[in-house]
């Protein structure tokens, strides 16, 4: 049984003194949170260690939103992986359409990163997703197909049972439009096969896939209720502790 994973991207949002507050209005509304949903806030580079101490006691893990595949060196600007573990990071979101986008990342330099991450003790959430452009001429599957055979290029069974893959289909993030319950289960589903095609059924049977993609309180329910989206990677309303909130209680079986 997967556990349903809900996950913060704040991107760049929050100074220091924003973080705090947001974090505290998160842990006022929800007190401990639940057990059965696993819930991860990643915050910018420089509220991470904040963050790590203020969610110290509950259920909360702490994640960052890239790193680089490097141990150290002169790599200005860059994180290392032992850098996030050394303030507490458990996890790492990687190959963001963003940063694909704005920043020049490629299926392998992703797959370079997932495998330090992993060597590191991280689950890195992997993500992939296609462009409207793509969607609309018919090759998402295409598109899918390569970009998890790249970024997973390598990797042993045992290491991608415990990585995170979020589906973010590039046309649904920020625009409020989020893709349908039956159009992210697709995906999710053809992803699971891809797996189990690429290991074995029981590999892909492990691996948590969650969707983002202008996820919200209204919606989320109906989206976490397909059989294969075992979670939500979710960027603008988790900038809100009311809306989070009420994501991970549709997460909440109980
Ligand atoms: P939105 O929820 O703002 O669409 O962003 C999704 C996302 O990119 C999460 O990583």
């Amino acid at each position: 049984m997967r556990t349903k994973t809900i996950a913060g991207n704040w991107k760049m949002n929050k100074d220091s003194d924003e973080s705090v507050q947001l974090i505290i209005a998160l842990k006022a509304k929800s007190p401990g949170f639940s057990k059965d949903v696993r819930v991860i806030v990643c915050p910018p580079f420089t509220s991470l260690a904040l963050a790590k101490q203020l969610f110290e006691g509950t259920d909360v893990a702490v994640g960052a939103q890239n790193m680089h595949h490097e141990d150290e060196g002169a790599f200005t600007g860059e994180i290392s992986a032992k850098m996030l573990t050394s303030v507490g990071c458990r996890y790492v979101i990687l190959g963001h359409s963003e940063r694909r986008q704005f920043f020049g990342e490629t299926n392998e330099s992703v797959n370079r990163k997932a495998k330090k991450a992993l060597q590191s003790g991280l689950i890195p959430i992997i993500c992939v997703g296609e462009t409207l452009e793509e969607r609309e001429k018919g090759i998402t599957e295409q598109v899918i197909s390569a970009q998890v055979k790249g970024v997973l290029n390598g990797l042993a069974a045992a290491e991608v049972e415990k990585s995170i893959v979020a589906y973010e289909p590039v046309w649904a993030i920020g625009t409020g439009k989020n893709a349908t319950p039956q159009q992210a289960e697709d995906v999710h589903r053809f992803i699971r096969k891809l797996i189990g095609q690429m290991y074995s059924w029981p590999v892909a049977e492990k691996v948590v896939i969650q969707y983002g993609g202008s996820v919200k309180p209204e919606n989320a329910a109906a989206l976490l209720r397909q059989p294969d989206i075992d979670g939500a990677l979710v960027g603008g309303a988790c900038l809100k502790s009311e809306a989070f909130n009420q994501i991970i209680q549709a997460a909440n079986p109980a």
